[in-house]
């Protein structure tokens, strides 16, 4: 970018002045600085593009430096001159969020060519940036949709905790978009390029949960066959999701909270431990306060993880989002299936925006989903929502035990629709302890979780027509 400004800092004048002179023949605005200290005070007051910065510098040293500048809200591209030999820091700087590195005494053909790349990403940086804000004008952040009040301070929290490297806890009901939320914070952030991992625990068998979370070596157990990575480790300089946090068992609870602590990581079976550089992230349906007052989830990770707090509001709470949320499903529905819908009909549209909804925006999408397949093309009609859809929940009364504990499905009704049923109900008598559930399903947790997440909500609907045929 013509024009670009760069800062230049290096302690030793001689060099300060040449590197300074070199960068301006090459059309870009320079300042200069003889240490950190002075650096920071010109990034604030004459906010330069790119930073030209040496590492060994009194008062204020490279590295110290860059923290600094992760601190502040607008990003810059710091490209490190380093002595011969000095590798190592070089490249614990480039983890900080340096853009890159050069060797002194500095060939100036290389120079020339990393700034000329810093620029270009400065530009496409900001063009992102512009793009990321005329979007979220019209009520789009990442995957996430909404211009109601309640989105719009999620997206403004979102844009705050994104950059830096802070734990999050998010929470709210099943299906109101947490692992969206996670995903965008991870592509919001510098470790975009880097894995996202989600991992839900309470898909796990407890057994597993540990080898699964921080990875084991040959022998470590029966079974351990081969060394395996644990999720940690996969999200290296990534971002990892602990999903349903408070269905992990207490004993691992304290294991991770030590490895967030420490930042350091042990594999089952291992005599060393790692370094690990992760952001973890976690989110649960269940009030995290509760899950803590009953035992299920420890004090002391809770307060760890919950440095921040992002609560996704119920979509019975943002109904005016609906028309927007709707559009974004439709065009991804008509991708997915190959459809043409063009949007959905007066009568619809109303039936949709009266609805509870207690499945989420989960159950919009399944309802979308299934009148998409249904219609193909032209507007979505009534007729392509549901049996016994927006009807009200039917739920056995405490009193009415026979319906508590057991469940009557009519000749009509499809295999599909009798096990969902017996699924949820056996749920419901376990007071949604999903590995006992699956114990008395005889299934595997993973098969009882995927089950859930097919039905969404929209399970509601149909248990309820069974129910009602009975
Ligand atoms: N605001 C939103 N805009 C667009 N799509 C959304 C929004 N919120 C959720 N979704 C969609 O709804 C579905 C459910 O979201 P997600 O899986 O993130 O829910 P969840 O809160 O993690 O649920 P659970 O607690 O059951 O895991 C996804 O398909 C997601 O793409
Ligand atoms: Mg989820």
């Amino acid at each position: 970018m013509a024009g670009e400004k760069v800062l230049i800092v290096e302690d030793e004048l001689h060099a300060l002045m040449g590197l300074a002179e070199l960068v301006s023949g090459w059309g870009y605005r320079t300042e200069t600085a003889r240490d950190g200290a002075e650096a920071l005070d010109k990034v604030m007051a004459w906010q330069p593009g790119i930073i030209v910065t040496d590492m060994k510098m009194p008062r204020m040293d490279g590295i110290e430096l860059l923290n600094r500048l992760g601190e502040l809200p607008d990003k810059q591209c710091v490209i490190l001159l380093t002595a011969q030999g000095s590798i190592d820091r070089a490249v614990e700087a480039m983890k900080l969020g340096a853009y890159d590195f050069i060797q002194k005494p500095v060939d100036p053909t290389r120079l020339k060519m990393i700034l000329a790349n810093a620029s270009r990403q400065r530009e496409t940086e900001l063009e992102l940036d512009f793009t990321r804000r005329r979007l979220r004008e019209r009520g789009v952040l990442g995957s996430l949709v909404g211009s109601s009040r309640k989105m719009q301070d999620i997206f403004a929290l979102i844009e705050r905790v994104a950059p830096s490297n802070v734990s999050v806890l998010i929470t709210g009901e099943s299906g109101t978009g947490k692992e969206v939320v996670a995903r965008t914070l991870h592509e919001l952030s510098t470790r975009k390029p880097k894995p996202f991992v989600a991992v839900n625990c309470a898909a796990i068998p407890e057994t597993l949960i540990e080898a699964e979370i921080f990875g084991y070596e040959k022998g470590a157990f029966t079974g351990a066959i081969e060394r395996s990575p644990g999720c940690f480790e996969l999200a290296e300089e990534g971002t990892l999701l602990l999903d349903e946090i408070g269905e992990m068992p207490v004993g691992t609870q304290a294991k991770l909270l030590r490895v967030i602590e420490e930042k350091r990581l042990r594999r089952l079976g291992a005599k060393i431990e790692k370094s690990t550089n992760v952001r973890v992230l976690a989110a649960t349906n269940k009030d995290p306060r509760e899950a803590v007052d009953d035992g299920h989830l420890r004090a002391d990770l809770f307060y760890r993880l919950n440095v921040f707090n992002i609560h996704m509001p119920p979509l019975r709470e943002h109904k005016e989002d609906i028309p927007a949320i709707l559009e974004a499903i439709l065009a991804d529905m008509n991708e997915k299936h190959e459809r043409a819908v063009t949007g959905v009909d007066k009568e619809m549209l109303a039936r949709l925006m009266s609805h509870d909804w207690p499945g989420n925006v989960r159950e919009l999408r399944n309802t979308i989903e299934r009148a998409v397949i249904l219609c193909g093309e032209g507007q979505l009609e009534s007729r392509h929502l549901p049996p016994g859809f927006g009807e009200r929940v039917l739920r056995p009364s405490a009193d009415d035990a026979a319906s508590a504990n057991s469940v009557q499905v009519e000749v009509g009704a499809t295999v599909d629709e009798a096990e969902r049923l017996l699924i949820l109900k056996t749920l419901e008598s376990t007071r949604n302890n999903k590995t006992r559930a699956a114990e008395i399903l005889g299934i595997s947790l993973k098969t009882l979780h995927n089950k859930l997440k097919e039905y969404g909500s929209a399970s509601f609907a149909s248990a309820e027509s069974i129910e009602e045929r009975v």
